[in-house]
């Protein structure tokens, strides 16, 4: 067992310090899956396939987005709207959402961006490479790596936006201007989105905004290489969301897939779509109305990389004295408070020490 946990951490030490990640790695002209990244069979085990092979997350139509709906205000539309996304939000803890409002040219130019950091000349990439956390943006390969059973066949470009945003200069220059233009365009859909939750747990539009839920947004740009043993690892191993929200832009290549009643469901790339999910802050504050789901993505088999962008509302707010619990207004003698009062950086921490495929939601359980 200790010659197996040396060679581990060998291998881990060799494969941080070339500092080129999971795409290093198939540059080379690796034609199998090193052990460091093998995940367990119980790891790899895709259950049995839905019965329905239609059960899917559902798509709800944002009638082209913010201004629209923003007239819309007390209206049969936009009831409408916000019964199926609360539906989804309880049932699900995942939707797609089309007619959002932002350009398809910015969505396609963000995962253009992020795939040209990814793919650009190696020695300057390396120098970016990095697991300090105070940086505006850090690159590197599984946030995990040294807690993880397996590493997992991606590679993830890290930036923290509000409330204290780079600016175009702290970026890279290959898609730093995109990200600045792309955060505006996903705070606005966040605080659309955050209205329709609020309405949907039947508060006032401005309730979850009003409780600093949009006061930081973390962006990932995940890159996940054609892997030639597809069947070996993950993309990114099973996990809930640290988040309040996220946003994540897919793209046209699958892989993403949500735990729903026991089973793997794949969410299909729309064209046009963004995935949202509810994370482990919305789930505790909504006292369990809104779930925070399990979801992994399978490791790429396809030729080409897969490129994603996850965008976090309130992953990270450290310094933030607020205090979350179950909102009062929901409460009540048959709904009791399922959860304890804490600050996020309580629970970042909790989330910091945990391994990355656990809850950290059941820790702050009454
Ligand atoms: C995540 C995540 C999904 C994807 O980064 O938390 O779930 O498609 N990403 O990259
Ligand atoms: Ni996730």
């Amino acid at each position: 067992m200790a010659t197996i946990t040396t060679d581990r951490s060998i291998q881990l030490n060799a494969f941080e310090e070339t500092k080129t990640g999971v795409k290093g790695l198939v540059d080379s002209g690796i034609t199998e899956v090193p052990a460091i990244f093998r995940a367990p069979t119980v790891v790899l085990d895709n259950l049995k396939p839905p019965p329905a092979s239609q059960l899917t997350i559902p798509t709800v139509d944002l009638k082209g987005g913010r201004v629209f709906l923003k007239k819309q205000e007390g209206s049969v539309t936009r009831r409408g709207v916000v019964v199926k996304i609360g539906d989804a939000a309880e049932k699900w803890g995942f939707f797609q959402v089309v007619n959002h409002g932002i350009p398809l040219d910015k969505m396609e130019k963000m995962r253009e961006g992020i795939r040209g950091f990814h793919e650009q000349d190696t020695e300057t990439k390396k120098r970016f490479y990095s697991r300090d956390h105070t940086r505006k943006w850090v690159y590197h390969s599984n946030v995990d790596l040294y807690t993880a059973r397996a590493a997992s066949w991606r590679d993830t470009l890290c930036c923290y936006m509000p409330p204290d945003p780079p600016t175009l200069d702290d970026l890279p220059a290959v898609c730093g201007k995109i990200m600045m233009e792309y955060k505006k365009e996903i705070m606005n859909l966040g605080e659309l989105l955050f209205e329709l939750l609020s309405e949907a747990l039947g508060l006032k539009p401005n309730h979850l905004k009003d409780m600093g839920c949009t006061e930081s947004l973390v962006m990932f740009g995940q890159y996940y290489p054609s892997c030639p043993q597809p069947d070996l690892t993950l993309g990114l191993s099973k996990h809930t969301d640290f988040s309040f929200l996220t946003i994540v832009l897919q793209g046209n290549i699958g892989g993403l897939q949500v735990l729903h009643d026991k089973y793997w469901v794949d969410v299909p790339p729309v064209p046009g779509a963004f995935v949202v999910n509810i994370g482990d802050l919305l789930q505790l504050i909504s006292n369990d109305k809104f779930i925070s789901v399990e979801h992994r993505v399978v490791a790429n088999g396809a030729t080409e990389p897969r490129v994603s962008v996850p965008c976090f509302f309130s992953s990270i707010m450290k310094a933030n004295p607020r205090v979350y619990g179950p909102i009062k207004e929901l409460l009540s003698e048959q709904n009791p408070p399922k959860y304890r009062e804490l600050t996020i950086s309580e629970f970042s921490n909790m989330y910091g020490t945990k391994e990355l495929n656990t809850s950290a939601l059941h820790h702050f359980k009454i």
